[in-house]
């Protein structure tokens, strides 16, 4: 088996134009293996620490040296010799060398580098692609994408209250006709906007991001673009937000200060049921608080058979969380990023766990992207159903869509798209 030689990281900008790292991993037989770390803007509390060097003399404060210092100096001698092929040591000893509970030492990012590039080495090694090397099955599910079309909060100035308004063409035949559905109504929604003179400039996940009046605006416009496209509502095209509540949530109220509204956690789920009964929703991701579990609740029990809700903040990819959030029933899927968390081990173990439990998963982006795409193969290898990654715009976004198109098909016959069947919990 084919050992570690050299683990070696640097320092690279991201989408965004900050500064975050890459690392390549080179084995005994000169194989290689590399993968590059993404970052969040609307981070959630919990969530593994990403170390910056907060030296305000360079980029801001945000450069990463200390991190790829930590690659370099640390966690190299500790992998050097180390089996390629055996990931959950690698990950072990990792987690052992940082020492911390939230990867504070080395920083999640460091870490995370050099357990991703451990994957590609391996697999590269092994002469397999990413996806099959995660999985080892004999049948594959493409996801249904998520699709950010318009952006909001955190993620464009001025705009929503809401941070993504996303759709979901789960009616598709299979991945690549999803995209093209996507693709359209993306093209669809700039043109509304511009016979309504609204700004088409994009924001950081690639969707537009026009200054509207209210939250229902923004659906009312991607409805209009659905049905422009020549799709069905509710049929061929869905709609997913992520309202990144934890954004907007401020002791015990959600504030949203473009609709001029501050509600309690029970209005703000009836907010939600309202929207459920007038729009074609199937899902909402941090539609409540990262701590508010009693606001999880009382939307699982208002909206928990009807649609899709999602945790993200809420868990942030931790199996402590999820296993929390499982005992209370606070929500029926999860959001799923590796480096909320920081190995690829824990993620995968999140991902299971989370399955069996009988809930949705999906893998997820950061607003902060590169031109790493891991996370496509990690949704055909785990089989998680569904990827979010922004809109059908922007390279580092449709990077890991066409890496699904890749991956469609090399699978030919053997890939099955998830379509309706992953929304079998729901009722609707
Ligand atoms: P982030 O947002 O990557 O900026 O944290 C994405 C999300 O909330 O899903
Ligand atoms: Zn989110």
């Amino acid at each position: 088996m084919s050992t570690i030689k050299q683990v070696k990281a640097r320092e690279i900008l991201d989408s965004r134009g900050n500064p975050t790292l890459e690392v390549e991993i080179t084995l005994n037989s000169n194989i290689r293996g590399w993968a590059a770390v993404p970052s969040g803007a609307s981070t959630g509390k919990h969530e593994a620490i990403e170390l910056r060097d907060k030296d305000n003399a360079r980029l801001d404060g945000l450069g990463v040296l200390k991190a790829v210092a930590n690659v370099n100096r640390e966690i190299a001698p500790a992998l050097i010799g180390m089996t390629i092929t055996d990931q959950t040591a690698i990950d072990n000893r990792l987690l052992e060398l940082d020492g911390t509970t939230n990867k504070s030492r080395l920083g999640a990012n460091a870490i995370l580098g050099a357990s991703l590039a451990t994957a590609h080495a391996a697999a590269n090694l092994l002469q397999m692609p990413l996806y099959r090397y995660l999985g080892k099955v004999d049948s594959y599910t493409m996801p249904v994408p998520m699709l950010n079309i318009l952006n909001g909060g955190r993620h464009a100035a001025g705009s929503t209250d809401f941070q993504e308004f996303m759709v979901m063409p789960a009616g598709a035949r299979d991945f690549h006709h999803a995209l093209q559905i996507s693709a359209e109504v993306y093209h669809c929604l700039k043109r509304v906007l511009n016979e309504r003179k609204l700004n088409t400039n994009i924001g950081d996940e690639g969707g537009f991001a026009p200054q509207l009046a209210s939250n229902r605006q923004a659906v009312e416009l991607i409805l209009i673009a659905i049905e422009q496209a020549g799709y069905k509502p509710g049929k061929d095209c869905f709609i997913a937000l992520d309202p990144a509540a934890s954004e907007f949530y401020q002791d015990g109220k959600y504030i949203m200060a473009r609709e001029g509204v501050s509600l309690s956690p029970q209005e703000m789920v009836d907010y939600y049921a309202s929207w459920a009964s007038d729009y074609p929703i199937i899902s909402i991701e941090d539609g409540m608080a990262e701590d508010d579990w009693d606001g999880w609740q009382l939307m699982m029990k208002k909206l928990g058979d009807k649609i899709q809700i999602v945790g993200d903040d809420l868990y942030v990819t931790n199996i402590d969380r999820l296993n929390k959030g499982i005992r209370l029933g606070a929500s029926n899927a999860i959001l799923i990023k590796p480096n909320q968390i920081g190995t690829l081990t824990e993620t995968i173990a999140v991902i299971q766990r989370a399955k069996q439990a009988g809930w949705n998963t999906v893998v997820s982006h950061r607003s902060g992207e590169t031109r790493d795409t891991t996370i496509a193969d990690l949704a055909v290898g785990q089989g998680t159903g569904q990827i979010k990654s922004g809109a059908p715009c922007r390279s580092e976004r449709t990077a890991k869509y066409n890496r699904l198109l890749q991956i469609e098909d090399e699978l030919g016959k053997q890939a099955c798209f998830a379509e309706m069947s992953v929304f079998r919990n729901l009722k609707k």
